[in-house]
């Protein structure tokens, strides 16, 4: 795993096939996939496309900054990294890896649950900069637990996934034999022989990695599918429950409607992420572009808005500030960075980002994220 190469990525696609050529397909496929058809995977992206710009001309823009609030966090660009598991696949220490990158980068990473190495160890790799997403345990008892760990380790934003209630179908992964954990298996060998680098990566950890021991692959793994294991659906009792017990911020994550929002803000959340889990999870379900001034207009004001799902692009972005989101988050992009050349990839996913949300910004004529409103795009009908 290393820096060199990032020469040539130019865009978040090259980072992307980059990838493909690195890792194993079964691997990449894990990342890369998503539910069924990939009817929304595809649509993710497509919907973008069908927004479009109207750059304000003979504006003042030779000074000019990405950088914005998240939830009363100044942040250096509208981006943050989304909760990812599955990163122990692709990277020896990916969440510590990718806690650095985002901290280096001014903005927010939003660890997984669980993450690789424990909750405790991340926090320490970047305090101020990371969020917590939870997984809410079924047992009371259990999510008690949890909900003081995480407290105890520092982080002060909780972000709980509610889009998962059970195990989805991803029919590469079906088709691959991938069993998470990874077994060992005749189909893993031969993977790992067309990909040695990544079979000793995975295996071994980076020589001299640190804190990373042999075969951690293997417990991380396990401690994943403990979690999968015990998903259930999260109800509003649930959030109601979570939102007395856990004193710090709270976001959502997995909203897909306006009918929920006015529950949600009345419970007192903080943040609402419009997410369809990057077409992971329900395959025909709407691009989250389209779904987010609806989401936006409910909310109406109460709680900051995100968006994640198909960001690949700085333009994706501004799109969506436009249209009202506080900040974007992506999430296959930064696991492709971490398996190509760890944190060093990551840091060069978000440069990439900030610098054609920068450029963006400048040929619409915007010269703060403030300036990105409603009549900066032109959607038809
Ligand atoms: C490999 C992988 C693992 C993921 N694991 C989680 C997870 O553990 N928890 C979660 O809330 N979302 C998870 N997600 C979804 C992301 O948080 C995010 O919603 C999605 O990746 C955004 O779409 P994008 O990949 O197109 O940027 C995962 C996504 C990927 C690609």
């Amino acid at each position: 795993m290393g820096s060199r190469g990032l020469d040539n990525v130019v865009n978040l696609e090259d980072m992307r096939l980059w990838a493909r050529r690195r890792l194993p397909g079964v691997v990449f496929d894990v990342i890369d996939g998503g539910a069924t058809d990939e009817l929304t995977l595809r649509a993710n992206r497509s919907a973008f496309d069908q927004v479009w710009f109207r750059p304000r001309a003979l504006a003042p823009v030779d000074v000019r900054t990405t950088q914005t609030s998240v939830l009363r966090q100044t942040v250096a660009l509208p981006v943050m990294l989304a909760p990812c598991g599955f990163a122990r696949l692709v990277h020896p220490d990916p969440e510590r890896a990718a806690a650095r990158a985002a901290a280096q980068a001014g903005t927010i990473y939003v660890v997984p649950d669980p993450p690789s190495s424990s909750a405790e160890e991340v926090a320490r790799a970047a305090p101020s900069s990371l969020w917590y997403q939870l997984y809410l345990p079924r047992v009371r008892r259990d999510a008690v637990e949890k909900l003081a760990r995480v407290q105890a380790a520092g982080y002060e934003t909780l972000c709980v996934t509610v889009d998962t209630p059970v195990r989805p179908m991803r029919e590469r992964d079906v088709r691959n034999k991938v069993k998470i954990p990874l077994r060992p298996s005749i189909r893993l060998a031969a993977a790992g022989l067309s990909r040695p680098r990544w079979a000793k990566e995975f295996l071994f950890g980076r020589v001299g990695g640190a804190g990373v021991r042999p075969y951690q692959s293997l417990r991380a793994y396990k401690d994943l599918e403990a979690v999968l294991m015990k998903l259930y659906p999260v109800t509003r009792g649930d959030l109601e429950w979570l939102r007395t017990e856990w004193p710090g911020r709270l976001v959502v994550k997995g909203i897909l409607r306006a009918e929920e929002c006015e529950a949600l803000t009345a419970l007192g959340v903080d943040g609402v992420v419009v997410s369809n889990h990057g077409g992971r999870n329900l395959d025909g379900v709407r691009p989250t572009i389209d779904v987010l001034p609806e989401v936006v207009e409910a909310v109406n004001g109460l709680a900051e808005v995100f968006l994640d799902s198909g960001v690949r692009r700085g333009a994706d972005v501004v799109k969506a500030l436009a249209l009202g989101a506080q900040a974007c988050l992506i999430g296959r992009p930064y696991m492709f960075g971490l398996a190509t050349a760890g944190e060093a990839g990551v840091s060069h996913v978000l440069e990439i980002l900030k610098d054609e949300i920068d450029r963006t910004m400048a040929q619409l004529g915007c010269a703060s994220v403030a300036e990105i409103d409603q009549t900066m795009i032109f959607r038809r009908g």
